[in-house]
């Protein structure tokens, strides 16, 4: 089973660039930068990570990012994630980043966007692997922000495909960025918005991603299954959810393997994803793994997993069929 689902061709649709900031890569652009970082190893970085809820998360993935600085920052950044996504067999991924981020410490959004997209040329031309980018807003700052961000992306439209909304949930729902997200689709891009595990109010912030914003995906979403009503829309609608299990662990204690094989069954387009997965300490492959062994999936869900990411990407359909053609393939094939 591991090397089948190492092998599989696959897609992730959640992935947080700067949750991909590895600690060896932090202490190389900490001594680039000159940036003083308050632990002496890469295995003390890693002890420090403490996290039980999103917000003890957050205060440490924000911390770390004071290294990445340069334009060649984030392009070993992304570089970096998509060598190791090509590594596992990824052949499709879409990427968020937080540029709020990055800008609210005086670095430039063009700095950030450019170093991107230059790897993500790079690995598409040197590695094979495809990838489209996903501008997020921090839904604690406010709506002003997120729309001056939204101004600053107009002369990079055609890197993006996607807007999102993450970060700190409480007391932030959905319809505080009415406005923002209505633009972002009048220009074009589709919307995703995060809704983590157990926040205040979900079912309410699921409810407005559905019928106020009309989100095309969901991150996590996994408590909809509280809902019926919920439930019957998304498998309707045929609204994605990026779930990602290891990142459920931190919260909940477990895999929610029986969350998401309730999803397939009610025909859900439930996907697996590793969320920020240098402090998860496990990537797409692990994901799937550490999930197909919790609830004992079988080849057959597994596989279905994998083909509900390339059928929620933001990708034509030629595209689609090309990499559901890949999948195929491989599972008439797979020993
Ligand atoms: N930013 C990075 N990872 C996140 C997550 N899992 N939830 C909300 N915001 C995030
Ligand atoms: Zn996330």
């Amino acid at each position: 089973m591991h090397t089948f689902i190492e092998n599989m061709p696959k897609a992730e649709l959640h992935v947080h660039l700067e949750g991909t900031l590895e600690p060896e890569l932090s202490f190389e652009l900490a001594q680039r930068n000159h940036v003083d970082i308050p632990y002496k190893t890469a295995e003390e970085m890693l002890t420090a990570y403490d996290f039980y809820d999103l917000p003890s998360f957050l205060t440490i993935y924000y911390a770390a990012m004071s290294v990445l600085q340069q334009e060649e920052d984030f392009y070993q950044l992304t570089w970096n994630y998509l060598s190791k996504a090509a590594s596992q067999h990824i052949i499709y991924a879409e990427l968020f980043f937080d540029p709020q981020a990055h800008t609210s410490r005086g670095v430039d959004f063009s700095t950030v966007i450019t170093g991107i997209h230059k790897a993500q040329e790079a690995a598409k031309k040197e590695l094979g692997i495809d990838s489209k980018l996903i501008m997020c807003f921090l839904r604690e700052l406010s709506a002003e922000s997120a729309m001056e961000h939204l101004k600053l992306a107009k002369p990079y439209l055609d890197w993006l495909v996607g807007v999102g909304l993450d970060s700190n949930e409480k007391d932030n729902p959905p319809i505080k960025f009415t406005e923002v997200f209505q633009a972002a689709r009048a220009m074009g891009l589709k919307l995703t918005m995060h809704c983590d595990v157990n926040q205040d109010n979900t079912l309410t912030h699921i409810h407005q991603c559905l019928h106020d914003i009309e989100v095309d995906r969901i991150d996590h979403g996994v408590n909809s299954l509280e809902d019926d009503n919920l439930c019957q829309t998304i498998a309707e609608k045929g609204i994605g959810l990026t779930v990602c299990p290891v990142s459920n662990r931190f919260v909940v204690q477990s895999l929610t393997s029986d969350e998401i094989r309730t999803m397939l069954k009610r025909g859900m387009r439930a996907t697996i994803n590793s969320d920020d997965p240098a402090y998860f300490r496990a990537y797409l492959n692990e994901n799937f793994i550490e999930l197909q062994q919790e609830g004992n999936f079988t080849r057959t869900e597994i596989a279905t997993l994998a083909a509900n990411a390339f059928h929620v990407a933001w990708i034509g359909k030629a595209e689609k069929n090309h990499y559901l053609k890949e999948l195929q393939r491989y599972l008439d094939t797979a020993a």
